[in-house]
């Protein structure tokens, strides 16, 4: 049933909710892709693919975790809670890409039905695949191209999963992707580094339609009973604890690139109120991927009814909330003088006795 309260436009994209179903494991398969649809995902991203042999093989070599604020595993079929953490390596699709962009293209044709979207997904390993590729998801009719630039696994397999930290090579991708694709094209930035706004600028003025930020940092979790590396390696790590930060970046973003360029926020939104805190700092939607990948599909249903929950209490549209929060943000220049204010949150040992 379409609820136009939720309605949103990603530039001239029309969505009919802000929640995307953010590229993993779980839309690897048909079923999964179908199954997000059902639920409700204004559109579903599906698994990401390149050419690389490596990126495919590390499919079998994927392992994940949920990890607690005490830093510790936790059991996987019990303890998902807001404030859990994932913690991770992933691979790329194993199938042909070709293959898997045909059937991207097919399931897209199913989403008519739910007015929703299948997106392909392109990571970065030689320009030469990333154009060919772009240009079957066009010749397919394929809607939505997200190309992730920023995929973090890229740091530990550089050769296969290209990441780009660097404004003007995202321009270079992007643009020549910009070239040979002509439906909605998503550029997706890394988290790991203090230019995201400039990368965003750069996608934009490459012709990118919309921007998605921000990608997982790369970690390392030390076991103290083993001394071991959680998982035996270091890993992609985002949670809850992640969404300011990425609040942050669309803020600075939606300044840089102005209020009316579609941003798409990812990294820590878990339920249906931080969809809303997302879109407050300048997201026009919201890609949710672990939430849904550890929760299962029906967290999507649940979330879409929080997040309209909330704008009902706020006599809101969807629409209405992009960027509030943002565009009342102040410097630290603005802030009230308080001298002395400090004393009061150091503990008395802190300070000279008088
Ligand atoms: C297990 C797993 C696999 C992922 N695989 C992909 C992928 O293939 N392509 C991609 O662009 N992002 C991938 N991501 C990143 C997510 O789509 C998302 O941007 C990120 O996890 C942050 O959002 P979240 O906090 O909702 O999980 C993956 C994330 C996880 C946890």
């Amino acid at each position: 049933m379409n609820n136009t309260r939720l309605n949103i436009s990603l530039g001239t994209l029309p969505l009919k909710n802000p929640l995307i179903c953010g590229s993993g494991e779980h839309l690897i398969e048909e079923a999964g892709i179908l199954k997000a649809l059902e639920f409700g995902a204004a559109a579903v991203v599906a698994k990401s693919t390149n050419e690389s042999e490596l990126a495919r093989r590390q499919l079998d070599r994927t392992d994940y975790s949920i990890v607690g604020q005490d830093l510790k595993q936790q059991d996987w079929r019990k303890d998902k809670g807001l404030n859990t953490s994932l913690f991770g390596r992933s691979g790329l699709m194993d199938t042909d890409s070709k293959e898997w962009l045909s059937t991207i293209a097919r399931l897209d044709g199913k989403a008519r039905k739910y007015h929703s979207y299948v997106v392909a997904s392109l990571i970065p390993a030689s320009m030469s695949f990333l154009i060919e590729h772009a240009e079957i998801a066009q010749k397919l009719g394929i809607r939505v191209l997200e190309i992730n630039i920023g995929a973090p696994h890229g740091i530990e397999a550089s050769r296969d999963i290209r990441l780009t930290f660097d404004p003007k090579k995202a321009n270079e991708t992007i643009r020549e992707v910009r070239k040979v694709f002509h439906g909605h094209l998503w550029a997706k930035t890394t988290g790991m580094s203090e230019s995201i706004s400039q990368l965003a600028f750069a996608s934009k003025e490459a012709g990118a339609d919309a921007v998605v930020m921000m990608g997982r940092m790369m970690a390392l979790i030390p076991n103290l009973d083993s001394m071991m590396p959680v998982l035996g390696t270091k890993g992609a790590y985002g949670g809850r604890w992640a969404l300011p930060i990425t609040c942050r970046w669309l803020s600075e973003s939606r300044h840089l690139l102005g209020s009316k360029y579609p941003l798409i926020g990812t990294n820590g939104a878990r339920d249906g109120y931080d969809i809303a805190r997302m879109m407050l700092a300048g997201a026009t939607a919201v890609e949710q991927t672990s939430a849904i990948f550890t929760g299962g599909f029906e967290v999507i249903k649940e979330n879409i009814k929080q997040l309209e929950g909330y704008l009902k209490e706020k006599e809101m549209n969807a629409l209405d909330l992009i960027g509030i929060t943002s565009d009342q943000v102040q410097s630290y220049a603005e802030q009230e003088l308080r001298p002395g204010y400090w004393r009061q949150f150091v503990s008395d040992d802190a300070l000279n006795k008088k």
